[in-house]
């Protein structure tokens, strides 16, 4: 399906998502604005490097809060979960998924879509998503839709938790990048 991100088309009635924080995280605010002077210091070659991967400083991040960096030139979604948003995507079985693949590409092509593949590896209170509606492209809301995950407005896909299509139209889950811990408050994506 078309899930590649089309600035021109798919971006604009969305752009203030970009640095939507969900839950009142003023602090998130902060920690946005820590990962992008570090890129406009670099000289040019670096910064085109940069945007091959970024690092992220999370330490901001408490539970709830959520934090929207760009990378590639697409929106990433990096939410430090709730026990009980963990709870909640954890109780559902695969089985009742309408997409049954982690859509992870840090494991195996054909790892299920169970919350321990979709978190990250080791933490599971971290999410760490593109930002992309697997139907036509438009940035979904955080926070938002009956599951407390993800709500894409377009055409009313509803994301859980984990980030997985619970209902509408969107056939997979939100895709996660490839991405790493350099430390426990950082980040690198890519
Ligand atoms: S683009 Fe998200 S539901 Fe259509």
């Amino acid at each position: 399906m078309a899930s590649t991100f089309d600035v021109e088309d798919a971006a604009q009635p969305n752009r203030r998502d970009f640095l939507y924080i969900a839950t009142g995280a003023m602090a998130a605010v902060g920690a946005a604005a820590v990962a992008w002077p570090l890129i406009d210091q670099m000289n040019p070659d670096a910064a085109a490097l940069a945007l091959a991967s970024i690092e992220v400083d999370i330490s901001a991040l408490e539970p709830g809060m959520s934090l929207t960096v760009k990378w590639r030139g697409k929106p990433v979604f990096i939410r430090n979960r709730t026990e009980k948003e963990i709870d909640e995507a954890k109780s559902v079985p695969v089985s009742a998924l309408p997409d049954q693949n982690a859509r992870n590409p840090n494991l195996a092509a054909d790892a299920p879509a169970t919350d321990e593949n979709r978190a990250a590896a080791g933490k599971e209170a971290w999410l760490v998503q593109i930002g992309i509606c697997t139907h036509l492209g438009c940035v979904p809301l955080g926070q938002q839709g009956v599951y407390g995950g993800y709500f894409c407005p377009c055409h009313g896909s509803v994301y859980d938790t984990a980030g997985r299509i619970r209902s509408g139209p969107a056939p997979e889950n939100l895709h996660i990048p490839v991405y790493s811990f350099v430390t426990d408050t950082r980040l690198k994506i890519g």
